[in-house]
């Protein structure tokens, strides 16, 4: 029986690579991603960073809904690394989403491995990025998905598509900032900018000429295609005497949603419109933190873009900042994120309508007691730790799906909590001190293949609350419901939303409040899910899913690349 299953595997190894050579080598679209160091002027300074074929931001993934792709990715830098497609579902092939010793073992310099990327149902604004220690800082780009053939947008074809990707830019070497926070389990340095498109911005030093500029017609309607792919920073965007109209996020269309700002967070896409109706003249695009954090107060400097209008005028000379809300301004952000809605009749019957399963956690920043003989920057000489149900994640030295797949014992365990191990007031203003150790492990949850999972996330106010984007590899799910405070299981689920809810890969749980999803696990495989603040995601904030094969072969994991990166 072994044999024979290792029979078909190679066989259909051997197909599929005939496939590739002859038969379908015109349909399947290829990419090189060289990763390589180069060199880059930003704020003053030159430093080496980590690219893709030497691009800052990356180079843009094409593709049509439905469509599979290869990514060729060579490893010509010095550590380790992995790509990471956020967003697409990749149907029954974990195998090449990416998540370092989750999905794969890294690829290490000098290696190579061949990604394929299964789109499905997504459409609009995608992006990839390195999911391996700090890497994506720089290593990230967005992925574009256009409708399939004879199908369109559900709103007027824009004239033009511009893409917008926020970014962090560190000084000194983001390696360096990263093993630094690291060693001493205390806060990393923030970022010195925030950029868009690879660019400061003119309020920073010696960013005048690079600051970015797209140019406008006056009359037309473009598509701005926006990525956060900020480290560490929700973020509020807005243009001088502009509104955007938000007609998607997260590669879902949504209902249209017209604002004068919108917040996004890190792991979030929005496609949003922006007709050019005002008189020609330059006006600032402006973005910045909305960081709610206690504990991180972060500077409130604005990173720019010019909005400029074709024709001949005299530009005024100096123009104003749009509004932005202030960065703690937790309503505003959450009057943005609150507003969206789904669109379900481009995407019918996908609202699931009763759970099977039923899961809450609770997310928290925490300490670990310093080691004896060491000295830690963390609250009162602790090391930060971050925790989901109280278990900080410990990444194994063997991923988890090899694991899964082959059966190797002893890289992880089954059994996470789906329940709070303590029940306290979460969000009470004073919190014991000896809630705040969590235990470390490497537990996944086990998921029945079609179950119907309703999972709360609840914010606690352990050490410092803050708002926290949740991130589900594999998956879009529905965010049914979102409060402040703690969660109440008698009285909140009677205003979910099951009518319109957004479609969602990320969402951005309030300080110290809950947020509800719900998604059908129809995707066997080995999953992450974590906070896409790239802090909070090192200090162990992330659990796995283990969604177990259906009956059918198309309910069935696929087999193994043949190049899967050796461990
Ligand atoms: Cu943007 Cu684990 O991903
Ligand atoms: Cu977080």
């Amino acid at each position: 029986m072994k044999m024979w299953v290792l029979k078909t595997t190679i066989f259909l190894q051997i197909l599929s690579g005939f496939c590739f050579l002859g038969l379908h080598s015109k349909t399947h679209k290829q990419y090189t991603f060289v990763v390589k160091e180069v060199q880059y002027t930003r704020l003053c300074s030159t430093k080496s960073i980590l690219t893709v074929n030497g691009e800052f931001p990356g180079p843009v993934i094409n593709a049509h809904q439905g469509e599979t792709v290869y990514v060729n990715v060579y490893n010509r830098g010095t550590h380790n690394i992995t790509v990471h497609w956020h967003g697409v579902k990749q149907p029954r092939n974990p195998w090449t989403d990416g998540p370092e010793y989750i999905t794969q073992c890294p690829i290490k310099p000098g290696e190579k491995f061949r990604q394929k990327i299964i789109f499905s149902t997504e459409e609009g604004t995608l992006w990839w990025h390195a999911h391996s220690d700090w890497s994506r800082a720089t290593v990230h780009g967005a992925i574009i998905i256009y409708p399939r053939k004879h199908r369109t947008y559900p709103f007027p074809k824009p004239y033009a598509e511009v893409p917008i990707i926020f970014g962090e830019w560190w000084k000194n070497d983001v390696w360096k900032v990263y093993t630094e926070f690291r060693r001493t389990g205390g806060s990393p340095n923030n970022s010195d900018a925030i950029t868009i498109n690879g660019q400061p911005g003119d309020l920073y030093p010696c960013s005048n000429s690079g600051t970015f500029k797209m140019n406008v017609d006056q009359g037309k309607t473009y598509l701005l295609r926006i990525v956060n792919a900020a480290m560490n920073l929700i973020l509020f965007f807005s243009i001088s005497k502009h509104n955007l109209t938000v007609v998607g996020a997260d590669g879902c269309y949504t209902k249209p949603l017209t604002r004068d700002y919108i917040a996004i967070s890190p792991g979030q896409t929005i496609d949003a419109l922006l007709y050019a109706n005002q008189e020609p003249d330059q006006y600032y695009m402006a973005a910045r933190a909305y960081s709610s954090g206690a504990a991180v107060p972060f500077d409130n400097t604005t990173t720019t873009a010019i909005l400029q209008y074709n024709g001949n005028y005299p530009p005024i000379s100096s123009p104003p900042l749009p509004y932005l809300p202030y960065y703690n301004d937790t309503q505003a952000a959450f009057n943005f994120f609150g507003s969206l809605r789904g669109l379900p009749k481009r995407y019918p019957k996908s609202i699931p309508f009763n759970a099977t399963t039923h899961i809450e956690t609770t997310l928290s920043v925490n300490t670990f007691p310093c080691p004896k003989g060491q000295t830690c920057e963390g609250p009162n000489g602790t090391r930060f730790a971050t925790s989901i149900n109280n278990i900080s994640f410990v990444a194994p030295s063997i991923d988890i799906l090899e694991a899964y797949y082959y059966h190797i014992k002893g890289v992880y365990r089954k059994g996470f909590p789906t329940f709070p191990p303590f029940l306290f007031n979460f969000t009470a203003q004073y919190l014991p001190l000896e809630l705040q150790i969590p235990k470390k492990g490497t537990k996944a949850i086990v998921l029945k293949y079609g179950s119907v999972v309703e999972l709360v996330f609840q914010g606690t106010n352990l050490v410092g609350g803050i708002d926290h984007p949740m991130h589900l590899h594999g998956y879009s799910f529905h965010v049914v419901g979102y409060g402040f405070g703690n969660f109440d299981k008698a009285k909140d689920p009677l205003q979910y939303n099951l009518v319109d809810p957004p479609l969602l890969n990320t969402v951005v749980v309030p300080k110290n409040g809950w947020a509800t999803i719900r998604f059908k696990a129809t995707n066997p495989g080995v999953w992450l899910m974590h906070c896409h603040l790239e802090r909070h995601l090192s200090w162990g904030m992330e659990t796995v899913f283990i969604v177990k094969n259906g009956k059918g072969w198309n309910e069935t994991l696929l087999p193994p690349p043949p190049d899967m990166p050796r461990c």
